[in-house]
């Protein structure tokens, strides 16, 4: 997961490879509810780890729930409809599923059996209505008090008293503002219905349909056979109990599978397809549709039981006029696909879009047009033309996980004519559905190599260039490269296999093939860390001589160019500015002081225990300098263009500022 401040993606030039989709968060929340809520332990496989999911964990945890989290399922063990603890006050984040339907199960559990228990959220949850579902839980005879504002959570459910419900007359709900009140009612009603038929009645056009059929579908699997009558009015037969069926898999998340549909939609050229697993055409989630709006666009999807297969069909894509009220989730992909249709875009029927996470066609028209669209926004609709001259945008995401994820998809603009990057601000938000949404993302999709950044911070030994640059990567959300850990990596290796220092040819045979990779920091030589050994005196010696043998560079030249891969790419070294990437966008030189370097690598040494003289560290430092500085191939020595830095009084976290300062003012970003 990226948790920096801000991920730029470079220009995308294309797409395809199979991703695996997470498990879907509409089915995992509703799967955790009712096992929850059954007799008996449900083993779930396939569940979404994500935000929205580990508040409904932690909320199962809190009644009572037994939960065991293991690497190839989730158990949980219900409460089988008692209530185990009579107060809890629960926090659901921002997770919309998680509120309203605890909302419904505890209003139905603290009325029946005695309880109070409090539901809250982040402030924008507390901004989301939900006055629909308690006014239709109170004529019931639920207690629910509306802590800060009537119709909006916090909400205090139960009075501590028991009291016997009023089930005679039909339960109205609305249904044309969030269907996750009626699935909330479904979910929980069966708790009342042990004696008696219990009767819903939609009041008003009931949207998001395919969500009620997902609700229906799970709650039969939990042994609740729910009459539906046209989807107006909804029986739960008396006699109804939650049981758990014992094992649930979970179905990757159809919404999420909407980015990489419209990916190869966009991006997907010649015979290789985006292949998407863990949804298909068995699938229960109404986005699966999502596809049919795609192919309305210009795609190409055929279809399995557990997959979907989507490359470009037409292009430009066309523009559609559809709507959405079936997919309101992926239809803000569609938004963002209009970029590459030709003409308008026009989407209805989305006004659920503005009680979501953000105010979505608002953010989505704001959005659109910092990229150069023209947007017009109805109550309940968006139009979308797309950009005649794009522009660099850096996209606010309204800690809306869907607003990051379907703009990801506005860095394919070369396939428009464009060659523009796309910032995306706070992409951890990313979390709240699909946390390795972008590394998912960057698995499949091409740049031009030229596109992706670089930034090389070169300088002498001991100057902190490591801790640098390792600490800009960080910040970035970029790859690290520590290119001296290869010439180390084959000194190690060479000392090993008892090839002579002085044997260029075997050496660079050495480096050609060094079977060498990294996981995080740690670097595996033939599968062992040596991570320790890299750093010892003998073998940073041996470095330094054979890093002045040309055949040697040369045969590391490609596995330094294979760091460079999305987003981007900080390089530490010698020569990695002025030869490996002459072409980096910016390139530091780093300038510390012999006697600077030399105290910090004392300091470094004693606190590792062991005692040296300054002097000795210093003329060790002179030398290798001179070795690395007068040697004939990629001598040690600025670019050109590069900005010089010298770090002796500054601090590690000065330096990066400053180096992030440089790179901010390199961006095409305002
Ligand atoms: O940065 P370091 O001390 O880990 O590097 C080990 C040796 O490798 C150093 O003596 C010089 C050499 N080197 C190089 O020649 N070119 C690089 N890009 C990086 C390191």
């Amino acid at each position: 997961m990226y948790s920096t401040a801000f991920l730029d993606l470079p220009p995308l030039q294309g797409a395809a490879g199979t991703v695996r989709l997470p498990g879907s968060k509409s089915i995992s929340n509703r799967v955790l509810l009712l096992a929850g809520l059954s007799e008996g332990t449900t083993q779930i496989h396939d569940l979404l780890a994500s935000d929205d999911t580990r508040v409904m964990l932690d909320a199962l945890r809190a009644l009572g729930c037994r939960v065991d989290e293991r690497a190839d399922a989730v158990a949980v063990t219900g409460i089988g409809a008692r209530l185990q603890v009579r107060e809890a006050d629960i926090f659901l984040g921002n997770s919309g599923t998680s509120v309203r339907s605890l909302t419904a199960a505890l209003a139905v559990l603290s009325a029946t059996q005695g309880g109070r228990f409090q539901i809250r959220g982040v402030p924008r949850m507390h901004e989301r209505p939900i006055g629909d579902l308690v006014d239709a839980l109170r004529p019931l005879g639920c207690p629910i008090t509306c802590l800060a504002k009537e119709g909006f959570p916090p909400l205090l459910l139960g009075d501590g008293a028991a009291h016997s419900l009023q089930l005679d007359t039909p339960i109205r709900v609305r249904g044309n503002v969030s269907s996750q009140f009626l699935t909330g009612l479904l979910q929980a009603l069966p708790l009342a219905a042990s004696s008696r038929d219990v009767e819903i009645e939609v009041v008003g056009e009931l949207i998001s349909q395919p969500y009620i059929a997902i609700t229906l579908n799970l709650l039969e699997r939990f042994g609740v056979l729910v009459r539906n009558e046209n989807w107006s009015r909804f029986v739960i037969p008396a006699g109804s109990r939650l049981r758990s069926p014992g094992v649930v898999h979970v179905e990757g998340d159809a919404s999420s599978a909407s980015y990489f549909v419209a990916l190869g939609a966009l991006a997907a050229t010649g015979d290789a397809p985006i292949r998407i697993e863990g949804m298909g055409e068995s699938s229960i989630q109404g986005d699966v549709r999502f596809v049919d709006a795609a192919v309305a666009m210009g795609a190409r999807a055929s279809f399995g039981p557990n997959w979907v297969e989507v490359s470009r069909g037409a292009w430009p894509l066309k523009a559609v006029d559809l709507d959405c009220n079936h997919i309101p989730d992926a239809a803000m992909t569609l938004a963002v696909m209009a970029l590459y249709a030709k003409g308008t875009t026009r989407l209805t029927n989305i006004g659920s879009w503005r009680v979501k996470e953000t105010d979505r066609i608002a953010a989505m028209a704001t959005e659109l047009r910092k990229l150069g669209a023209v947007v017009t926004e109805g109550p309940d609709s968006i139009e979308v033309t797309p950009p005649a001259a794009w522009q660099p945008a850096a996209i606010h995401t309204y800690d809306d996980h869907r607003v990051a994820m379907c703009f990801a998809l506005a860095a394919f603009n070369p396939l428009a004519g464009a060659r523009v990057p796309v910032r995306i601000l706070d992409p951890k938000c990313v979390a709240k559905t699909f946390p390795d949404y972008f590394e998912t993302l960057f698995s499949v999709s091409r740049a031009e190599a030229d596109d992706i950044p670089v930034i090389t911070v070169d300088g002498p030994t001991a100057s902190g260039k490591g801790t640098l640059a390792s600490e800009v990567a960080a910040r970035l959300g970029y790859h690290f490269l520590d290119s001296g850990t290869l010439y180390r990596a084959t000194a190690l290796a060479a000392l090993r296999k008892g090839v002579a220092a002085t044997d260029e040819s075997g050496l660079a045979a050495l480096a050609r093939q060094l079977p060498v990779r990294f996981e995080g920091q740690t670097l595996l030589l033939d599968g062992e860390d040596v991570t320790q050994s890299l750093r010892e005196e003998a073998v940073g010696n041996l470095a330094s001589k054979i890093s002045a043998f040309a055949a040697v560079r040369a045969s590391l030249f490609e596995l330094q160019h294979g760091f460079r891969r999305l987003p981007g790419l900080v390089a530490d070294g010698r020569d990695m500015g002025t030869v490996i990437f002459p072409r980096a966008r910016l390139k530091v030189f780093l300038t510390a002081s012999a006697a600077e370097r030399a105290e910090r690598r004392h300091k470094q040494l004693i606190s590792k225990g062991i005692s040296t003289s300054i002097s000795d560290l210093r003329a060790d430092l002179e030398a290798r300098d001179a070795r690395d500085k007068t040697r004939s191939v990629a001598p040690l020595k600025p670019a050109e263009d590069a900005r010089l830095l010298d770090n002796s009084g500054l601090s590690v976290e000065a330096s990066v500022e400053q180096v992030l300062q440089w790179w901010q003012e390199c961006q095409a970003f305002g």
